[in-house]
């Protein structure tokens, strides 16, 4: 038998894992205002004995949903000052440990983002990320300045973005909230319709892992809108954690009872 590609054993193995229902779905969550309301909503309960290393902020909530296992985690508060743990290495820690503890089926990166009026975005709209990639790794080396961008597709779900109305389109990630000249040029290279501080982070640990992961998005502030980022980001943040609750909650009512190929 081939070692590789279709017909391979590895192949067949993965057809036959995206055949069996989906038992148990991660949900990877950066701020605190966007993760209470999805905790609550399926009455999420605080893990106390944590699964995670002692003494590291990473909180995770967890409990049954009609036929799934639901964990959620945040990376929690930075021990030293109190903010929120926001970013593509508190992100990618908590997803590996998250991953090696729960052995979840797919994950779910759901937050907030920016967007682009030239995309055509508004406030408040909902995407699903089909691709992310960086858009702050510059190495321009042939080869590097590709792993650098580290673009990658997520797990395609036609039948998700059909049946719930939700918007498609590419995301890049970075470390800094606001956008430097040439962050604005990779954006544009990337062809990104939302900006985050996560996304293409969770793809490559899930992608390292072999754990199938989408991304959904809800937008805060308009990037190349009229008012600067941070105050619009902060006016919106917790109405728009509204349409991220209700989306996240569509998601994972049609996730439940499905396998992963009927997503
Ligand atoms: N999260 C919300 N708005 C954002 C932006 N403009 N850039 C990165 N992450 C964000």
């Amino acid at each position: 038998m081939a070692p590789h590609g279709e017909g391979s054993e590895e192949a067949m193995v993965v057809q036959d894992e995206n055949r069996k229902p989906i038992s148990s779905i991660l949900i990877v969550i950066a701020m605190q205002t966007e993760a209470m309301p999805i905790v609550n909503k399926f009455q999420l309960k605080e893990d106390l004995d944590s699964v995670f290393p002692k003494g590291v902020p990473w909180v995770r909530y967890h409990g049954v949903y009609k036929d799934l296992h639901i964990d959620l985690v945040w990376p929690g508060k930075d021990s030293t000052l109190g903010v929120d743990s926001v970013g593509t290495i508190s992100a990618s820690l908590v997803t590996y440990a998250a991953i090696q503890a729960l052995q979840p089926d797919l994950i779910i990166n759901a937050g907030t983002a920016g967007s682009f009026k030239v995309k055509g975005a508004s406030i408040s709209d909902v995407f699903l990320a089909s691709d992310v990639a960086f858009h702050d790794r510059r190495i321009p080396i042939p080869v590097f300045d590709l792993y650098g961008v580290g673009s990658r597709q997520s797990f395609s779900t036609p039948n998700l973005l059909k049946e719930l109305n939700l918007k498609a389109g590419k995301l890049s990630t970075g470390d800094s909230l606001d956008m430097s000249p040439q962050e604005e040029a990779s954006i544009v290279a990337n062809d990104a319709t939302v900006k985050d501080m996560e996304g293409a982070a969770v793809a490559y640990v899930a992608d390292l892992l072999k754990v199938p992961a989408i991304f959904i998005k809800a937008v805060t502030d308009i990037v190349d809108g009229e008012k600067p980022t941070a105050e619009e980001f902060l006016q919106n943040l917790a109405a728009v954690t509204a349409a991220l609750d209700q989306a996240v909650t569509q998601v994972v009512d049609f996730i439940n009872g499905k396998c992963l190929s009927e997503l």
